[in-house]
């Protein structure tokens, strides 16, 4: 039997911090041998915002960088870059003319931008619309992605079957697959850990980086407890060596945020390390993210050929 598709993109905005990792970047290296898996930088999606083009391109790099420094195989997983696939925004025109306006009215991404009081382009109200095809060109049949991304796949969902209904059946109605088990991983302050709210622990930077930052932990504790050292402290340790040094070390908030430093630092130098090694190979990345373009496009324009057929644009054959 062949495996489930699996999709999912990431946009190339701001280095990865421990939150994004044990929320959302972690989850596609334990789903890459159950699927087959297309994971993807959407760089069209952050046009949306960025319009600085070395800024972009280099942050396409990072990211790509960063995924494969996490695990993320290169044979077992497709990854490329969304404008290799410029088919996305050919369907997602033709999907633009089966939108109305009054539905995109009601994506929170674009409600949340307009109470703000932001000038809203195009693109940013499209979104959806643009991402829609990213999932439905590839036939996902699963979409991992965070909670603020949900509505997102059920507009694809809703597209999958408006477009079905007008012109015929051809795209699958894909799932959203919501990690259960990720809480919300705290940042310094005991907020959610956030690049807006500047309380991040990198997921790649030196000890002396991280150790600064352990230390300025907020110390709210709780029967002696650093309730803050303890909630980022649960993701590198196990719950049974954790209480005991938690019992240990009552009140002594040195030694735990030091424990916690070192406990990080175990996890993450070897994270690090990958990624100096990739990053020291950059022909190598550029060829991992070209071949996987080149995959991408490939199935994508399969599809693409016959939607057009369905639609009435091809007139050749
Ligand atoms: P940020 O809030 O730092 O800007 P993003 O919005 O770019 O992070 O999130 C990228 C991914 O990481 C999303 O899937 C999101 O759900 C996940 N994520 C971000 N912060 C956390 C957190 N503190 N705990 C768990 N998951 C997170
Ligand atoms: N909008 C997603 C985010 O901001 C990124 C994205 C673009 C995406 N296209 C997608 C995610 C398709 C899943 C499927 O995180």
């Amino acid at each position: 039997m062949s495996k489930k598709i699996l999709l999912s993109g990431v946009k190339p905005t701001g280095r990865p911090h421990i939150g994004n990792y044990f929320g959302a970047m972690k989850q596609f290296v334990d789903l890459q041998d159950e699927y087959e898996c297309y994971i993807f930088i959407a760089d069209l999606h952050a046009l949306t915002t960025l319009h600085d083009p070395k800024e972009l391109a280099s942050n396409v790099i990072d990211v790509a960088t960063d995924y494969l420094a996490i695990g993320l195989d290169p044979e077992k997983v497709i990854l490329f870059k969304q404008s290799d696939v410029p088919e996305v925004t050919e369907l997602s025109w033709i999907f633009n003319t089966l939108t109305t306006m009054p539905y995109l009215e009601r994506a929170h991404a674009y409600k949340d931008a307009m109470a703000k009081g932001r000038e809203v382009n195009v693109g940013t109200f499209d979104y959806p619309i643009l991402m829609a095809a990213d999932i439905l060109i590839q036939d996902a049949d699963m979409v991992p992605v965070g909670q603020d991304q949900k509505q997102h796949v059920e507009y694809a969902r809703d597209t999958a079957e408006k477009f079905n209904r007008t012109y015929g059946k051809i795209f699958k109605l894909p799932e959203v697959l919501i990690e259960k088990n990720v809480a919300v991983v705290p940042g310094t302050d005991g907020e959610k850990m956030s690049k807006s709210h500047d309380n991040t622990i990198p997921l790649f930077a030196d000890p002396d980086k991280i150790q600064k930052i352990v230390m300025s932990i907020v110390t709210d504790s709780v029967s002696d407890i650093p309730k803050n050292v303890y909630a980022i402290h649960r993701l590198f340790k196990d719950e049974k060596s954790l209480t005991a040094l938690y019992e240990e070390n009552r009140g002594k908030y040195k030694i735990l945020k030091e424990a916690l430093f070192n406990d990080i630092v175990d996890f993450v130098s070897p994270l690090g390390a990958r990624r100096a090694e990739l990053a020291a190979k950059p022909e190598k990345l550029l060829e991992v993210l070209k071949i996987g373009g080149s995959k991408a496009r490939e199935r994508a324009a399969r599809k693409m050929e016959s939607v057009r057929k369905l639609v009435g644009l091809s007139i050749y054959s």
